[in-house]
């Protein structure tokens, strides 16, 4: 007998084993195959594929949530497009959206992120040989066109989330345009004859640098598809030749739309409020508030943390979830697990959230009408982020966001007469952006002609010739308008600002790049520091184990450096899961935000990868601090500034009177002369991330802008 019973409860484990897991990612696999098939997109699968096989350009318009972004590219992948080894590619402007995507389209997929799904974005690649759907971020495939001009491994390229508008996009089109006719004509020529008839097709097609190496390839011709959440597909179209543009039908539920009586003067209050109020007050359903940046959601999520303790009992149970572009991939799908049990989810998110990122689940919509931002005044070359009204677009994309399962409600944080006021759309990025950038990257295409280059919306003719103006300053560009060797070379093949590319590619010389590649590093990210209102002088003294008198610069190399040490000594006692969650306490204890932290780890390993393929050797100045100084003096002399008798500085090259911001270390000693990474423009223009330098290093080390004075 006691064997039977042995016999039997063995056999129990064994069931369980076996059906435990199994049976539950069976059970999750159905539940997503009814939500695919449930989606609005669905329903015109073969018609798609259909437009697709017949249009070599095709432009899809659907509303947010109706299934685009997730289902195209499987429906190609079944449809044949990427048999002979062709890859779709997916490009995304954010790359939170490109991460959270290919996550969520390999589960549908069944498969291990990697293999058939995978994604790829600025210091992050987890694609291999045999992805066939890649998700990325447009810069990334402009990159990828410097080693490869015609995109010859990508059979279909979905430009998703055009609406958007950003730079990149813009940019992106205009390349696109240009690989698509060689690759069709190479492909029909190819056929014909082999040389010849190319360069004279070439004569239609402008920036026809970029064909200069087609001759005698064979390429199979490109499919391009244009996706957007707006409705007006017009200029996608014309741009694009007339191209054909078919209408997605989305599935929407009514929105209740509350305006607040008064103007609010303190949005983030607001939300505050707004945030209790439905909580208390309101049935079931998650919260989705739209916010500007991290710094903001980090604040607010204190907030709300802080005050929940203060709630009765049974009104606690809120689940507070972050989402913005540099927050860590493996929290970035903790907006799509529903929240434990009984909770509420309240998500703090920035604009992603409009159309790029579909969260399930929200019924609840709190919207100030804010946005933030980068802008760029062309006579003074500064490049400013500022807080800005949303326009009507965005202010009704984000009041969908409460309609898509079922009513919802949005409650805009200003009056009603206000939303009438609001512009009709954003204005293109192109059009109010620095465009250095964008022009170090086509002249490396090999697209010497700027202005002639065939752009969907033509920039500022003035913003071109201040950015070129930039680069010839920073010796990427030589008198002619050719990228110099190897100084420009250098800086276009790092995924950097111009400014930060040259501080690496110049670091060499004053032998601190091991220096310079942490300190680019922590500028890449947002806010390295918190300090919350009611911890100031705690925040503060933290700190100062930190600070150095030279500067913030120095300052985040040796918050870097310290944190590092930190993480080696406890990988030295602990497992590494371990020494990682001590990392984060340290941070914690230290007022250190981790998640800031974490990512500029990721991006220093990226860059420092990048600058040893580039040959570039990476020495240390040790203890003396004075080379990093000067280096950074060679490479952010465009943003020096003087002390004024008043205490104010004068940015030299803009003439700007600016003032060190509160969170700089320098804030109170006010040195002669400085060199600042950003200028933010709030009711005061402050300069941030600041170090002392000498005056007479700008005259030495940057001649072509700078000189003693007679
Ligand atoms: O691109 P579009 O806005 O048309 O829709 P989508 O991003 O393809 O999203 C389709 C559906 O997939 C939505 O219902 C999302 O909530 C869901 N989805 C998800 O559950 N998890 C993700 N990581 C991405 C999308
Ligand atoms: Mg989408």
């Amino acid at each position: 007998m006691p064997s039977m019973a042995s016999n039997n409860s063995t056999h129990t484990v064994k069931v369980n084993q076996l059906n435990g897991p199994k049976a539950d990612s069976h059970a999750r696999r159905q539940k997503i195959e009814q939500h695919r098939k449930a989606l609005p997109i669905a329903a015109v699968e073969k018609k798609l594929l259909e437009e697709v096989s017949k249009n070599d350009i095709l432009i899809i318009v659907g509303e947010t949530g109706s299934g685009k972004t997730t289902q195209l590219p499987q429906y190609l992948f079944n449809g044949g497009f990427c048999r002979n080894g062709g890859v779709i590619g997916i490009t995304q402007p954010r790359r939170v959206a490109a991460v959270t995507v290919a996550k969520r389209v390999a589960e549908e997929c069944g498969a291990t992120l990697g293999q058939k799904v995978g994604y790829s974005i600025r210091f992050e690649d987890t694609t291999s040989s045999s992805t066939r759907i890649k998700y990325m971020t447009d810069g990334l495939l402009l990159r990828e066109a410097l080693l490869d001009p015609y995109l010859s491994k990508y059979s279909v390229i979905i430009v998703d989330e055009a609406h958007e508008r950003t730079v990149q996009t813009d940019v992106l089109l205009g390349l696109l345009k240009t690989v698509q006719k060689t690759r069709s004509s190479s492909a029909s020529d190819h056929a014909q004859s082999e040389n010849g008839a190319l360069l004279k097709k070439q004569e239609d097609v402008r920036s026809t640098n970029i064909l200069k190496h087609s001759r005698g390839k064979k390429l199979p011709p490109l499919k391009l598809i244009i996706m957007s959440a707006s409705l007006d597909a017009r200029i996608f179209s014309e741009y694009f030749g007339g191209a054909r543009a078919v209408h997605v039908q989305g599935r929407q539920y009514p929105v209740d739309i509350l305006y607040t009586r008064q103007p609010e003067t303190d949005y983030v209050d607001a939300a505050l409020i707004t945030i209790f109020q439905i909580h208390l007050e309101e049935g079931p359903g998650d919260v989705l508030v739209f916010l500007t940046g991290q710094e903001e959601i980090e604040s607010i999520e204190r907030l709300v943390q802080d005050r929940l303790p203060k709630l009765p009992e049974s009104k606690r149970k809120l689940s507070i979830i972050p989402i913005f572009a540099s927050l860590p991939s493996e929290k970035q799908m903790k907006v799509f697990l529903p929240a434990p049990d009984g909770f509420r989810k309240i998500i703090l998110a920035t604009n992603i959230a409009e159309t790029s990122v579909t969260i399930p689940g929200i019924k609840y919509v709190v919207d100030p009408g804010m946005v933030k931002v980068r802008t760029y005044d062309p006579s003074s070359g500064i490049e400013p982020l500022i807080i800005v009204k949303t326009s009507k677009a965005q202010a009704l994309q984000r009041s969908g966001r409460a309609g898509r399962e079922g009513p919802g409600k949005c409650y805009r944080l200003y009056p009603e007469n206000e939303f009438y006021k609001l512009k009709d759309s954003t204005m293109p990025e192109i059009k109010r952006c620095n465009l250095s950038n964008v022009i170090l990257q086509l002249k490396a295409l090999g697209v010497d002609d700027i202005i002639g280059f065939d752009f969907i919306e033509e920039p500022d003719r003035m913003a071109i010739i201040k950015s070129m103006e930039l680069l010839f300053l920073l010796g990427a560009l030589t008198d002619d308008g050719k990228l110099s060797d190897p100084v420009g070379h250098q800086m276009s093949r790092l995924p950097l600002d111009p400014i930060y590319s040259k501080a690496l590619v110049v670091a060499n010389q004053f032998s601190c790049l091991e220096e310079m590649l942490i300190v680019v590093s922590m500028l890449s990210v947002e806010s390295i520091f918190y300090a919350p209102r009611e911890k100031l002088e705690e925040s503060r003294t933290a700190l100062k184990s930190f600070s150095s008198t030279e500067g913030d610069h120095l300052t985040l190399l040796n918050t870097y450096r310290a944190s590092d040490e930190f993480l080696e000594k406890s990988k030295l006692v602990s497992s590494n899961e371990k020494a990682e969650k001590n990392l984060r306490k340290w941070c914690k204890e230290n007022f250190i935000n981790s998640r800031s932290l974490k990512h500029a780890r990721d991006i220093h390993s990226q860059i420092r990868r990048n600058v040893e393929q580039m040959g570039l050797c990476i020495t240390s100045c040790g203890e003396d601090m004075l080379p990093l100084r000067r280096c950074l003096a060679a490479s952010f002399f465009l943003n020096a500034a003087l002390k004024q008798p008043d205490g104010t500085y004068r940015a030299l090259s803009s003439g700007l009177t600016v003032q060190i911001h509160p969170s700089s270390v320098l804030f109170r000693g006010k040195p002669e002369c400085i060199i600042f990474d950003e200028l933010v423009r709030t009711n005061q223009n402050y300069i941030r991330n600041i170090s002392v330098i000498d005056y007479l290093w700008l005259i030495e080390l940057a001649p072509q802008c700078y000189a003693l004075q007679e």
